[in-house]
């Protein structure tokens, strides 16, 4: 006892020595910081605020960017993929400008530099911080060794529309997955020191709401109340700026009516006051300048001046600081002072880099691209991120001895498996299903049957389904091409496009077992076919490693280990659609559903008992949040709670049972969640507190705990506090968001 109290003291008095530490490096950096801005130039400070980029492709580097950089007219770059340019550029900043200051460079390394791991979407089904983290670290490595020090990542748009192309870049829809998934980005970019070389600071993006497009059109209004803006859509970025992400992005969007990169509110009260940001903020490419056409901004000064006095420290590409700022002075629009204060932002950025000391890419850090560890963890990313939505008669997995017809576009397609923003992955690096099934020598036969996911043409079905007849199992690899997500790339019906449901259902024909494998930047609606196939695996775009992971899944020597970030549905005018909603006051259900064709014809009017549901789709999603199935079965027992009744300053203990009742090893992911039965504003049907994976062998039994602290149970209100509200409380403990069982207790 005595020992253990000791122990305690000297961890309690190391960690005081090391803030004591920390705040004497800071405060020593802000006088450094100081002394820099006493010597800048006007010019030279607004050059730190540009954020100047080249293109990839570019063959020389134009004399008059370095000139601009010898002149202290830029302050970061992003896109300058040729290494010598780096180092040219660099030097130029550290020993022909003025000042010296070094430029940081960066680019979007979002899930993966040259070796590329599955879309965010399908790391966010991994449900597992470790996975995400690896995803980050080893993307640092690789990128970091180009001389890139800033990553724009991660991205934290809660989604709740499949149609949003960016679905694919997000953590998925719910704030607390996410937030888990925030914190294990910046660690895996950063480590613990973004002194490290092999570090790269990382971007929370996009800031805020973005996700929230209407109807699910990318760069559309986004109108967000503000108790969920603080419940649901703020919770990553604050996770990510706890963990110690030093950089924000603005996003393209307007929240209720103010631009992002204008809104003084969300970037000088709410991020830098309320969430303790002391980073710098980046606009999104010329969303400073977008400003115009969103009605908000008169012309580019008028753009300039709004973001500045917003607190928007960094401008990406566009120019309106650099044309205005002097004007700006001039009239007294701005103040010198904020300009003072954005500086000094970026400044204490570049010293957490250490770029002051070095400077310099290190030339002996190779980044191992592609190394086969590199590779190793990428595939077990696709195989933690491949999510089981059907299996009947336990299709897969398959036995070694099965022949098999492997069929459909994106089986050898080595650029699509790689997914949106991966401008570094080299195709020439992917393993397909197809490499995949060759290298290991399984008896099948292939037959692409469309060219890309979006063929409409037929004419090499009959190979398809000759190949099927003459085969006990087909595998159809079918989804979207990389393109058809991400960026710019929303879609209104989410179906398979091309002839791909039209191949699925020619195969599905011959009589033989179907098992269709997705590989797509969203959830893809199914309900056509989901009768034509005996099992759905859903892939995302599962990166370099997709055919190594994928034939393992398939032949059962691992098994898929995810589960859905986001509901799935059954038809795109079912969105947006998420499971933390609302009840409403007339809750669906079984009992009131009415079938569109139940109604009698001539019926006169009714709603009387009738519900919030959709006559056609009904009221339910097609695969709820948080579901996936493995190779074995669980079931869940003995749900318990250490109190029925708790005071706020308690914490609650559950503890449930899970046994392995099939008859092979397995992962589950145990989920709990609360319902907050009443509150002074209305509450979700659930919300997500805690999740856990657990591994069992055949028939074992664990113990799963949790421990819930009344914080957990805070929501903001309309008074935009944060409130801990007395009343009753469900808990769900399950295996997904529809399912669990469930206990109550009291608050007191
Ligand atoms: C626009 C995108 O919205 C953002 O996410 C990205 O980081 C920048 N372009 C830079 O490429």
């Amino acid at each position: 006892m005595k020992t253990a109290k000791l122990y305690s003291f000297f961890i309690l008095a190391l960690i005081g020595c090391i803030n004591t530490l920390n705040a004497q490096l800071d405060e020593k950096t802000e006088t450094k910081i100081t002394e820099i801005i006493s010597k800048m130039t006007l010019d030279q400070k607004i050059g730190q605020l540009a954020l100047r980029g080249t293109s990839s492709r570019t063959k020389v580097l134009p004399e008059q960017l370095k000139q601009d950089v010898r002149d202290g007219k830029v302050g970061a770059f992003l896109n300058v993929m040729k290494t010598d340019y780096v180092d040219e550029l660099q030097t130029i900043a550290v020993k022909e400008s003025a000042l010296g200051i070094p430029l940081v460079f960066s680019r979007d390394v979002i899930h993966g530099f040259k070796t590329i791991f599955p879309i965010p979407l399908g790391l966010a089904a991994s449900w597992d911080a470790e996975t995400a983290k690896t995803s980050a670290r080893v993307s640092a490595i690789e990128g970091s060794s180009f001389g890139v020090r800033w990553t724009f990542a991660p991205m934290l748009d809660i989604a709740r529309d499949s149609r949003w192309g960016r679905i694919a870049e997000s953590p998925g829809e719910d704030p607390y997955l996410a937030s888990v998934l925030a914190k294990a980005y910046v660690e895996g970019f950063q480590t613990d020191n973004l002194a490290d070389q092999t570090a790269m600071a990382s971007c929370a993006k996009h800031f805020i709401g973005y996700g929230a497009a209407i109807g699910g059109r990318d760069y559309n209004t986004a109108i967000i109340h503000e108790p969920l803006l603080r419940n649901v859509y703020l919770k990553p970025f604050e996770a990510a700026i706890e963990a110690g992400a030093p950089t924000v992005m603005t996003s393209f969007n307007e929240v209720n009516g103010v631009p992002a990169s204008g809104n003084k509110w969300l970037l000088s009260d709410v991020l830098r006051k309320e969430m303790n940001f002391n980073g710098f903020v980046v606009s999104d490419w010329d969303s400073v300048i977008e400003m115009i056409a969103h009605g908000y901004a008169a012309d580019e000064k008028h753009a300039a001046e709004l973001a500045l006095n917003a607190g928007l420290d960094m401008e990406m590409t566009s120019k309106s600081y650099d044309n205005h700022v002097k004007a700006l002075l001039k009239e007294g629009k701005v103040k010198e002072e904020q300009i003072d204060f954005l500086v000094r932002n970026i400044l204490r950025i570049k010293f957490q880099l250490n770029l002051f000391e070095k400077p310099y890419r290190l030339k002996s850090h190779t980044g191992n691209l592609y190394a086969p560890e590199h590779l190793a963890k990428a595939k077990a990313a696709a195989i933690k991120s491949s999510v089981l939505l059907k299996n009947e008669n336990n299709t897969l997995p398959l036995a070694a001895t099965t022949k098999v017809a492997v069929i459909g576009p994106l089986a050898d397609a080595p650029r699509e498996q790689l997914g949106t923003w991966t401008f570094d992955g080299e195709k020439e690096h992917s393993v397909t299903p197809l490499q995949a099934f060759t290298d290991a020598k399984a008896s099948f036969t292939f037959v692409k049957a469309l060219t890309h996911s979006r063929d409409q043409s037929e004419k090499k079905f009959e190979a398809a389904v000759k190949a099927a007849e003459q085969s006990d199992v087909v595998v159809v690899f079918a989804g979207e091409e990389a393109i058809l997500s991400g960026e710019a790339h929303s879609r209104a019906n989410i179906d398979l496009p091309g002839a791909q449901e039209a191949l699925i259902k020619a195969v599905a024909k011959t009589g033989k077992p179907v098992v269709l494998v997705i590989m797509a930047g969203r959830p893809i609606t199914i309900t056509n076919i989901i009768d034509d196939v005996d099992t759905v695996l859903m892939a995302w775009h599962p990166g370099t490693m997709a055919g190594p992971a994928l034939y393992d899944i398939i032949y059962g020597k691992s098994e898929p280990q995810g589960r859905l970030p986001v509901t799935w549905p059954k038809t795109s005018g079912q969105l947006p659609l998420f499971y933390n909603h609302k009840n409403t006051g007339r809750p669906s259900s079984v009992e009131s559903f009415v079938q569109m064709d139940d109604i009698p014809v001539g019926a006169w009017q009714s709603s009387l008992g009738n519900t919030t549901h959709y006559l056609d789709a009904g009221f339910t999603p097609h695969f709820p949040f948080g579901y996936g199935l493995g190779y074995t079965t669980f079931a869940l027992s003995n749900l318990k709670l250490s109190k029925t009744e708790l005071t706020k300053a308690e914490t609650l203990e559950v503890t449930v049972s899970i046994k392995n009742t099939g008859d092979r090893a397995g992962e589950e992911v145990v989920q709990l969640y609360i319902q907050d039965k009443v509150g002074s504003l209305t509450r979700p049907v659930r919300e997500l507190k805690r999740f856990k994976r657990v591994k069992l062998n055949k028939g074992e039994t664990k113990t799963v705990s949790f421990s819930i602290a009344a914080k957990d149970l805070e929501f903001v209100n309309n008074t935009m506090k944060s409130v801990l509200e007395s009343g009753e409380f469900n808990i769900y403990v399950g295996q997904h968001s529809a399912s669990g069982l469930m206990a109550t207790f009291t608050l007191k």
